[in-house]
């Protein structure tokens, strides 16, 4: 009897482990795998955790980002491997983020963050807002735009971004 139970809650527990869409995979995007509403959200909210808050841009890219992603900041080359290049570096002068908004329309495929940063103590660098609008196709990030603004030396407002 003991044994069945154990059975249930270890058939249970495994069912559990291979329902989520963790399952570990090298990368959501290779092979893609169809997408549910919540494993985008899911998977949105492991990417920021690994790219924004631990700042781990290579292992997320290799994971999250397709490595054909379209670029639309200016200033990036499209792919994944331009984008790690480029963000180590800039967010390397800044601590942060101080502040962070999360947003995901999984029925679009669309996830927004927006992020205060504060530039390092002695690099003169302001506080800066951050938004990033990352287009999912399947459970791959494949699209990426930013708009980024610092903040202005007569700033009115005491709390911006
Ligand atoms: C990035 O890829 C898109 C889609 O293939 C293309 O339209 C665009 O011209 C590319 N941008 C650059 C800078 O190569
Ligand atoms: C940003 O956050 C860090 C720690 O999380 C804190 O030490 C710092 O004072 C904050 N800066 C601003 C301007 O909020
Ligand atoms: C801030 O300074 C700029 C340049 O001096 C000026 O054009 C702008 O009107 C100022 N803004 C505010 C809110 O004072």
């Amino acid at each position: 009897m003991l044994l069945k139970k154990l059975s249930a809650v270890i058939a249970c527990l495994s069912l559990r482990t291979s329902a989520s869409p963790v399952h570990q995979p090298q990368s959501f995007c290779s092979p893609s795998y169809p997408a549910s509403g919540w494993e985008i959200r899911d998977i949105f909210s492991q990417y920021v955790e690994q790219w924004v808050y631990q700042r781990d841009y290579s292992a997320a890219a290799a994971k999250y980002l397709s490595p054909n992603i379209i670029q639309h900041n200016p200033q990036i080359a499209n792919g994944s491997a331009a984008m790690v290049a480029a963000v180590g570096p800039i967010l390397a002068n800044y601590d942060g983020p101080n502040f962070s908004l999360v947003v995901v329309d999984e029925e679009k495929g669309l996830a927004v963050t927006l992020n205060r940063y504060v530039g390092k103590p002695g690099t003169g660098l302001p506080i800066a807002g951050v938004t990033d609008f990352y287009r999912f196709d399947g459970t791959c990030i494949v699209e990426h735009w930013d708009v980024i603004e610092s903040l202005p030396p007569n700033s009115t407002n005491p709390d911006p971004f």
